[in-house]
């Protein structure tokens, strides 16, 4: 067979061809599997002829790709002319989650009273989780029912209060920090649990601190967060790292301590635990508790957002329906 020939008239064919469906039959027709170029490379017994073949498919091959992009490139040159000055698509703008908002907006309550932010890792060591903070060897919350475990030296924090012995290893008194972040227990996710939440601690270490200084801190941040006319009350409770321990409810922002359905009609809103820091853990960081004294309190940031805004279920936080996240 000629292969010159047969290339030219290939090439003519193909540059003639005006839309991608002629295109496609005309491949069938020159380099198809019955084609009379592959059939005749099938035959091919000597160096020369296979050459020429060769080379007469593969020029016809780069016409076929030619003439494809010219055709594509006229193609796009067909669309409708547009008005490049008119307004352009409106790109739906996001927010931050709302626990991102309330961290914020609690750092910002801090800073303003002269607070430093310190940030501890979420996986810890046993000892600052639970011995450091005068936790006994037998105490439930060390259960690996209840706890994370990595192996026997590693927990994801159950609390943010890690943060308080991590501050206090690393700087001497006076100390004046709030440490926010995430928290892991091996709770079953219902209406006010779920496995990962989110606390706020505070840590004030300083001479002659005493249980008001708590108290009117935690006055101004309750404040701050849920409005000037709440009224904060503090109960006697139990922590191991704190001497004594006390929990904080507020007056119920929706019926400002009438009672109603969110404060279970007491009129009052749990908030956390706090206390005086016991003089156990002071020693345990190596800080001298005669000379010292301070306080701290933890609470979880889902159930301050859940209380401000009045929704049942803090699930919904993790859900991601955007019709829920976009009230905030
Ligand atoms: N860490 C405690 C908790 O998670 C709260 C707390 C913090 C209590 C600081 C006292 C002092 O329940």
């Amino acid at each position: 067979m000629d292969a010159t020939a047969l290339e030219s008239e290939a090439r003519t064919a193909i540059a003639a061809a005006e839309s991608e469906d002629a295109l496609a039959e005309l491949r069938v027709r020159y380099l198809g599997r019955k084609s009379p170029l592959k059939l005749a490379l099938r035959e091919v017994r000597d160096r020369a002829t296979g050459m020429a073949l060769n080379a007469a498919r593969e020029a016809i091959e780069d016409a076929f790709a030619q003439r494809e992009s010219a055709l594509a490139a006229a193609g796009s040159q067909d669309l409708e002319p547009f008005d490049v000055t008119l307004p352009g698509e409106r790109v739906p703008r996001g927010r931050l989650h709302l626990i991102t908002q309330i961290r914020r907006e609690i750092e910002d309550v801090f800073l303003g009273l002269g607070y430093g932010v310190f940030d501890g890792p979420d996986v810890d060591t046993v000892f600052n989780n639970f011995t450091a903070l005068n936790t006994p060897e037998a105490h439930p919350s060390r259960d690996a029912q209840d706890t994370f475990y990595l192996d026997d030296d590693t927990v994801l924090r159950t609390h943010t209060s890690t943060g308080q012995i991590r501050a206090m290893l690393e700087r001497e008194p006076p100390l004046y920090l709030v440490s926010l972040g995430r928290t892991y227990r091996r709770d079953t996710p219902d209406a006010t649990h779920t496995p990962i939440f989110h606390q706020v601690e505070c840590l004030a270490v300083d001479k002659g601190i005493r249980l008001s200084d708590l108290r009117g801190t935690v006055e101004v941040f309750f404040r701050a967060l849920f409005g000037e006319e709440r009224e904060v009350r503090m109960r006697t409770s139990f922590f191991p790292f704190t001497e004594p321990s006390v929990e904080f409810d507020v007056t119920c922002f929706l019926c400002g301590g009438e009672g109603c359905n969110v404060c279970k009609h007491s009129g009052w809103i749990e908030m956390g635990g706090a206390g005086m820091v016991d003089p156990a853990v002071f020693e345990a960081v190596g800080y001298d508790p005669e000379q010292w004294s301070g306080f701290a309190f933890g609470f979880g940031i889902e159930r301050i957002a859940m209380l401000r805004h009045g929704f049942p279920d803090l699930r919904l936080l993790w859900e991601n329906d955007l019709r829920f996240s976009r009230q905030f």
